[in-house]
């Protein structure tokens, strides 16, 4: 049974300066939620009852956002606010939330080594703190199901344009089933000519707990931080890994423009401002086709 979860969180967010210079990334809202509080709810609603969060310099702002905020909830308490009241109340018990930070940023292997003491010896799922992933079924639920069935580990993936797999992590191996392949090697942003598949690592993993004696003995390898990627090759030789391809779609709200639409995607999806909002981006595009 897989019942704990890793949201790393701890990283620098570079790509979205200045905007996270002293604000977390993964707090930046989709709409009026932060993208973690997508994530937690992802977990949770795939059967997830404890979850770390990795933190890290400057991100306090997690913390606070999934605590208590007493003086809040005394201005709420009226008639006037009370979904408001009960919404901020719900996030402050959505599940059993913990936190650990880690010191140095050293890479995502690293990040999620620093879960070793808390999962022990239980596979456990991680779920990256800046990716949001719609679908029907939750994503770690699916992910759950394969494990539940194959015992391994099991990363998510999705389909990319062909000319674009050079930006991502990408899988090979051997298909099982429509959406099911058994990993044969994982290939970091190859070459668009050359790359074997274009099914692209989603940000999502269940792993089995001896990937913690293999980071402990994983080299730091590209910008000196010790990737899950290596980590995860050293394990393929001990263990079977499986790719998903997952039924749903991801928004990595890591860079500009794929924020940017995401948050056009989900106002859209909106009901209170979807038809306006549909209304002002056509007369955008319109005055923009005039030019
Ligand atoms: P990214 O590589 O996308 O995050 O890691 P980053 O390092 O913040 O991004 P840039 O390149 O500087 O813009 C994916 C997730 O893993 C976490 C990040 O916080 C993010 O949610 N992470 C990454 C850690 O927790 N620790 C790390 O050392 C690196």
């Amino acid at each position: 049974m897989v019942k704990k979860a890793i949201i790393p969180a701890a990283g620098l967010g570079t790509r979205f300066l200045p905007a996270t210079k002293a604000q977390p990334k993964e707090m930046l809202p989709i709409i009026d939620t932060p993208t973690i509080q997508y994530v937690v709810q992802e977990a949770i609603d795939s059967g997830i009852e404890d979850i770390l969060i990795i933190s890290g310099k400057g991100k306090r702002a997690i913390e606070d956002h999934f605590d208590r905020n007493f003086e809040l909830e005394l201005a709420l308490e009226n008639d006037d606010n009370k979904n408001l009241y009960n919404e901020i109340r719900r996030i402050s018990e959505m599940a059993n939330i913990h936190f650990i930070r880690q010191k140095q940023l050293r890479g995502l292997g690293d990040a999620i080594y620093y879960a070793k003491q808390h999962v022990g010896n239980e596979p456990f799922a991680v779920l990256l703190g800046d990716t949001v992933v719609r679908s029907v079924i939750p994503v770690t639920r699916q992910l759950i199901d394969i494990y539940e069935q194959y015992h391994s580990s099991v990363v998510a993936v999705e389909t990319v344009p062909a000319n674009k797999v050079d930006r991502y992590g990408i899988i090979d191996g051997k298909i099982i089933s429509e959406s099911l392949w058994q990993l044969s090697r994982l290939i970091e942003k190859p070459d668009i000519n050359n790359s074997p598949t274009n099914l692209a690592v989603a940000g999502r993993y269940i792993l089995t707990p001896e990937i913690f004696k293999i980071i402990e003995q994983t080299a730091p390898g590209k910008n000196n931080e010790i990737q899950l990627t290596d980590a995860m090759h050293t394990l393929l030789k001990r263990e079977n890994i499986y790719a998903h391809v997952i039924e749903g779609k991801r928004y990595d709200i890591g860079n500009k423009l794929d924020y940017l639409k995401t948050f056009i995607e989900f106002g859209l999806s909106r009901q209170e401002f979807s038809n306006d909002l549909y209304d002002y981006l056509r007369e955008v595009i319109a005055a923009k086709d005039e030019k």
